[in-house]
């Protein structure tokens, strides 16, 4: 499927194992990077089973058996105790980490807040992050050299704090961006207490600098509440039409219950949490990806030059090629880079006996990567999510939202924002990996590059 001019490329990523990692070994890769935990079996087995000291975990990367755990049996299996206490803490009120009714009631309150017209509303604030970033770039010049990751987390920073409080985040963004980093790095690694199941009540490594950074996180998002309720009563006709004003305004159709404070603030948290650095690897990625491929660069450059040239209406739609890179980069390096649920009963899942309280892992990295599932699974190659081909892909092995009742609500918008950011900034730029960069992949709580992605600006279009 790749063209035949270009070399296939296969971007950085670790080898598999030839055989499983002991028990010590396993903990100490998994402190470091998960991702270098997988041995080449996974890679081809649909379901693996591995004991762990007090439990039994499934890895399971079968498309039936991964619809049997995520829809068709979804209630048999709840989010796993490990994920939420890494994922949640100070996010415990937020649709990503409740569970059961008040899951349900907000899910239902919050869908048409992340539907695709209410999504396409928000091309314009999109944009105007995608150019004002450009305009930043284009006045550092050609010959200037930047961190793309750390520029991909202040571009998507920019996009959420536009279009969930169009009026700013009241105080600084830089300040903002600094706890957003504190939190992501005390809370992306997974340790031995979180592995092993030792309660919460046990101080984790960088605990207090958590709360410290929680409660920072609250004063802000409560004073950008505080006024914008003062506002709705006041004026509600010059309120603005953002995120915010519909988390506010947002009814759960079938109680008329209107969200709780804490829920309102949390599901901010959730969203700045849950939309910032996946979004923003996944532009890092595409960019990093574009830089070594010169056919799917002009691809890009000049679907962008002819598309953004035309109104903005539908305009996230119109860009095709842009948008097989950014579901490209999502397979090879999927920001999520694994799910995991704990089954409540006994199930079965292919030929194996799934018991109660066994953990089930899914991760896209591997699935992603399935010899039995992708062909040349290594290798950078858009074609296959050109509207042409995508019906060759099973709906089950391509999973960077997640799949089923507790799919990514903010996938429409991830997709569309990176969409538009990646167009503009190739449109305007030749970007060049800095020769001395080390490209890895690296999973935290997302799947980044581990020592940024250092690239210079040769061309400004
Ligand atoms: C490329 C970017 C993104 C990726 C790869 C991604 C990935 C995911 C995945 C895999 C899940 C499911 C987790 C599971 O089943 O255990 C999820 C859930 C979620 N995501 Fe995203 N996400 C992205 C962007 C966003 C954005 C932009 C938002 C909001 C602004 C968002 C909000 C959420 C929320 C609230 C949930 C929980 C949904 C529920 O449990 O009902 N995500 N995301």
């Amino acid at each position: 499927m790749l063209h035949r001019l270009e070399r296939r490329f296969c971007p950085p990523a670790p080898a598999p194992l030839p055989s499983r990692p002991g028990l010590l070994e396993l903990l100490a890769r998994l402190r470091r990077n998960p991702l270098e935990c997988w041995s080449a079996d996974f890679f081809q087995e649909p379901i693996a089973k591995v004991r762990l000291p007090f439990t039994q975990a499934f890895l399971v990367h079968d498309p039936d058996a991964i619809k049997r755990v995520l829809m068709d049996n979804a209630a048999n299996y709840r989010k796993d105790t490990i994920q939420r206490r890494i994922l949640s803490s100070g996010l415990s009120d937020g649709l990503l980490s409740v569970e059961g009714g008040r899951w349900e009631v907000q899910r239902r309150a919050l869908a048409p807040i992340f539907s695709r017209r209410t999504v396409a509303s928000f091309t314009a604030p999109m944009l105007a992050a995608a150019i004002e970033l450009a305009a930043k770039w284009r006045r550092m010049g050609a010959g200037a050299t930047i961190d793309v990751a750390a520029e991909m987390t202040l571009v998507t920073l920019n996009v959420l704090a536009l279009t969930i409080f169009s009026d700013g985040i009241g105080g600084d963004l830089d300040d903002f961006r600094t706890a957003m980093n504190a939190y992501f790095g005390v809370i992306g690694r997974i340790g031995a207490l979180d592995l092993f199941g030792v309660p919460k009540f046990v101080p984790r490594p960088g605990h207090r600098r958590l709360l410290r950074t929680m409660l920072y996180f609250e004063r802000v998002i409560d004073n950008i509440i505080d006024a914008r309720r003062e506002r709705l009563a006041a004026t509600p006709e010059s309120v603005p039409n953002d995120l915010l004003t519909l988390l506010l305004r947002s009814l759960d159709p079938s109680t008329g219950r209107r969200l709780e404070l804490r829920e309102v603030r949390s599901n901010i948290l959730t969203f700045l949490s849950a939309g910032h650095e996946t979004t923003a690897n996944t532009l890092a990625w595409s960019m990093f990806l574009l830089s070594k491929s010169p056919e799917w660069r002009s691809r890009v450059a000049e679907e962008a030059e002819r598309e953004l040239l035309k109104p903005v209406d539908a305009l996230a739609d119109r860009l095709i090629e842009t948008r097989a890179v950014v579901e490209e980069a999502l397979r090879l390096y999927p920001p999520i880079a694994a799910l995991s649920r704990q089954a409540i009963e006994t199930d079965r899942l292919g030929n194996m006996v799934v018991g109660p309280s066994s953990i089930i892992v899914i991760s896209p990295y591997v699935l992603h990567r399935h010899r039995r599932l992708w062909s040349d699974p290594d290798a950078f190659d858009p074609t296959r999510f050109l509207p042409q081909h995508r019906g060759n892909i099973p709906r089950f092995a391509y999973l960077p939202f997640g799949i089923g009742p507790r799919i990514c609500i903010g996938s429409s918008f991830a997709l569309q924002e990176a969409t538009i950011v990646l167009a503009v900034l190739t449109r305007s730029f030749d970007l060049r990996l800095s020769p001395q960069a080390e490209v890895w992949p690296v999973q935290r709580i997302t799947l980044r590059p581990a020592n940024g992605l250092p690239m210079q600006i040769e061309k400004v279009q």
